[in-house]
């Protein structure tokens, strides 16, 4: 199980990231938020007043283009500083599209995500994992939940954290980026053949991540037994 990849794809507020945590956690291997890598992308453009297309100046920014995550994958650094509160915000919400959907971007942190799973267990969730970064990987989930429940979910969230917000406004947002991941034209996101499809919409975090441990240990069960 050490050395175990795990891909997990799915659409925003699905609950990919608060799940694959707790996997990581549970399995004691790494957590990868490949979200993150994209949105230092964007961050990291914007900063340095480069658009997400222009491919020659991001070129240059990835000679010098070192990311970190710390914190069990929660805190992620860029070139050494911290830059996990930067990188979720709504500004970053709207310029990382143009580097999610930039094949040239998408193949540079492709290839970063394979030298970081190289050799050791890892929980990755994002979009193309496992059709593109993990697609050798027995271990395949695609994370869903139904729109209302995604948009009521980060509503609530936003209230945990003092935000006050407008849930049709979530939900337009939501509907916005499922069609944004889903229709671009490189890797878009869209569920692997052999990924076990989990509508998380009627089921509590708890219950999401004991049904994917008992599909781990029979994918496990079931590759021992062809041996
Ligand atoms: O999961 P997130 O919302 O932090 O992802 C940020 C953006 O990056 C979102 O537009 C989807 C995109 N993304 C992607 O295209 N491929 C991935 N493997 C992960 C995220």
């Amino acid at each position: 199980m050490k050395n175990i990849h795990i891909a997990i794809d799915g659409p925003a507020g699905a609950g990919k990231s608060t799940i694959a945590k707790i996997l990581a956690d549970k399995l004691g291997i790494i957590y990868l938020d490949t979200g993150a890598m994209y949105r230092a992308v964007a961050y990291c453009a914007k900063m340095n007043g480069v658009s997400c297309d222009d491919n020659d100046a991001l070129a240059k920014i990835f000679t010098d283009f070192n990311l970190e995550f710390s914190d069990g994958g929660r805190k992620l650094a860029l070139n050494g500083e911290d830059i996990s509160a930067f990188i979720r915000t709504p500004e970053i919400d709207v310029l990382v599209g143009g580097a999610a959907s930039n094949p040239f971007v998408r193949s540079h942190l492709v290839n970063m995500q394979r030298e970081i799973a190289k050799g050791v267990g890892v929980v990755m969730e994002g979009r193309d994992i496992g059709t593109v970064v993990l697609k050798d990987t027995p271990y395949k989930f695609y994370l869903d939940a139904s729109v209302d429940v995604r948009a009521n979910r980060r509503y609530l969230q936003n209230r945990e954290r003092g935000i006050e917000s407008d849930l049709e406004a979530i939900k337009n947002d939501i509907i916005r980026r499922d069609h944004l991941d889903s229709t671009r034209e490189t890797d878009p996101l869209t569920k692997a053949d052999d990924a076990i499809y989990i509508d998380s919409s009627l089921l509590t975090t708890d219950e999401a991540v004991e049904l994917m441990l008992e599909k781990i240990n029979g994918i496990t069960k079931r590759l021992e037994e062809n041996v």
